[in-house]
């Protein structure tokens, strides 16, 4: 669809960039903190843990400074858990203290806060009692430190996501605590989305109940599935991908129904993943306000026999192009590559036109407006003299925000953008060497170093899309080298 004219973003579109608490505080043994999965996934990491990472719990006046100066209308950030409830039972004031400061900061700078309440850092104690998101008494958990940050920063936060990509943590076990010994990880998976749908939907209802001007929602991720070929099978493999990684997830968390295929797929192979009708009243009775969705990349669907050797997925680790392995699900899909499309150099594509279609789906099926809470390239940027060009970044956000752009023209009510990352941070999969921030943070996975942030050129080029409230997109004059 090819429009004569464009529309304008919306006067108060929430122009942001994101974080997570894992990812950029450090102080992991600070003012009471708990250990979270993360902290522990991350001490035999050979490059990298959560102690320092990018110091933003020391220097977060410094880094709100960097943010009013690039004229961020919101910000969004994870609250850690176990800042708040240390071992998942027992509160720890100044953990609250800590993220009221924050919140007051931004504030103070006229930037709106958006938390996502939970980024994969559940307490390593809840894991270690019941398995973490496996076990039902997460649900109660959940709740009870959803409702102290509902109550410690309701008074100023408008914003709330629930919980980060559930749809996406269940397809890598090991970035939340793993599957416990002796369960199948399909039925791993299909316990944890049921009890992140539950918890969900009581958070919001919660949510309801004490802040009734609160916005709250679900957070997923979002790769669109394109059939490798127009040969009916891997049309078909793309709509298994869709419906399997994406709608399932989804249609729990905002529609409170079970997608029939996946449901009867299987059931074929022994395993009941029907919820009690009980649950599914409860989860259709709470409707969320908004989906946030991130967005990356798309990926390429192709048919995948049922005696095919099946691979779950991975990640390219080494940064070396083409050293990703495809996920393969025997009866549902293939993985493979896009020949269309170029990647960076952890096999991510590139794909801007991805995300207009992401956009066009998820509102075409579930009628909520949308936020982009994640969107960016991971690269390896070199600090020269100070400077970090980043131009391809630039053209990355400008063919994304370009494609957000045409996406509200078709219709599609889009709330806020928020990159990722604000400033450079531990990349989940691949510590500092893969960046994303506007702001270079002086590290990396061997040396702390000096920790000293510097602005990226894109930092420069953002500061003029937001200013301009998107009517400067184009202007790139000046970056490239
Ligand atoms: C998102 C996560 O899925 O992907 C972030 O919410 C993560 O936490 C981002 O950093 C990019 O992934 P990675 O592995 O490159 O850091």
């Amino acid at each position: 669809m090819e429009h004569i004219k464009l529309n304008n973003f919306p006067t108060n579109f929430l122009w942001g960039a994101a974080t997570a608490a894992y990812q950029v505080e450090g102080a992991i043994h600070e003012e009471g903190k708990g250990v979270s999965v993360q902290d522990s996934r991350n001490f035999s990491n050979a490059f990298h843990d959560t102690t320092v990472t990018s110091d933003h719990f020391h220097r977060f006046h410094e880094d709100v400074g960097l943010m009013k100066e690039l004229g961020l209308k919101s910000y969004r950030f994870s609250v850690a858990w176990t800042r708040i409830y240390p071992d998942g039972v027992n509160i720890n004031p100044p953990g609250i203290a800590f993220y009221n400061r924050l919140i007051d900061e931004l504030i103070r700078n006229g930037i709106e806060p958006l938390i996502t309440l939970y980024h994969f850092d559940h307490p390593q104690a809840l894991q270690e009692c019941f398995g973490g998101w496996y076990g039902d008494e997460m649900i109660e958990h959940f709740l009870r430190f959803a409702a102290t940050c509902f109550k410690a920063f309701g008074d100023r936060v408008n914003w709330f996501m629930t919980l980060c990509e559930s749809n996406n943590v269940v397809l890598y076990p090991d970035l939340i605590g793993g599957v416990p010994a002796g369960v199948e990880v399909e039925a791993w998976r299909f316990q944890v989305s049921r009890v992140m749908a539950l918890a969900n939907a009581r958070v919001i209802r919660l949510g309801r109940e004490l802040l009734p001007n609160a916005k709250i929602g679900p957070c997923i991720g979002y790769a669109v599935a394109y059939p490798a070929t127009c040969a009916p099978l891997d049309i078909m493999a793309a709509l298994n991908e869709d419906e399997f990684r994406t709608f399932y997830p989804l249609d729990l968390l905002c529609l409170g129904r079970q997608n029939t295929a996946v449901v009867t797929f299987f059931a074929q192979r022994g395993l009941d993943i029907r919820l009690r009708q009980s649950e599914l009243d409860e989860l259709t009775s709470v409707k969320p306000d908004f989906i946030a969705f991130n967005y990356y990349q798309s990926d390429v669907a192709k048919a995948c026999p049922l005696n095919d050797k099946g691979i779950q997925p991975g990640f390219n680790r080494d940064g070396k192009k083409g050293g990703f392995t495809y996920p393969r699900f025997p009866g549902l899909y293939a993985g493979d590559s896009n020949p269309y499309l170029e990647r960076n150099d952890w096999d991510w594509e590139i794909d801007p036109v991805g995300l207009r279609i992401a956009c066009r789906r998820l509102f075409d099926r579930y009628q909520l407006p949308l936020i982009i809470t994640e969107n960016g390239l991971g690269a390896c940027d070199t600090l020269i003299d100070g400077q970090v060009n980043d131009i391809y970044r630039i053209d990355y956000l400008q063919k994304h925000i370009y494609q957000m752009q045409l996406a509200i023209t078709d219709g599609v009510p889009v709330l806020g953008y928020y990159p990722w990352s604000f400033i450079d941070l531990m990349s989940t999969s691949n510590g500092y060497k893969k960046r994303y921030g506007f702001v270079y943070v002086d590290r990396d996975d061997n040396a702390v170093k000096t920790l000293n942030r510097y602005k990226k050129d894109s930092f420069h080029w953002y500061q003029n899309v937001i200013s301009s409230n998107g009517r400067n997109l184009n202007n790139k004059q000046g970056y490239s080298k």
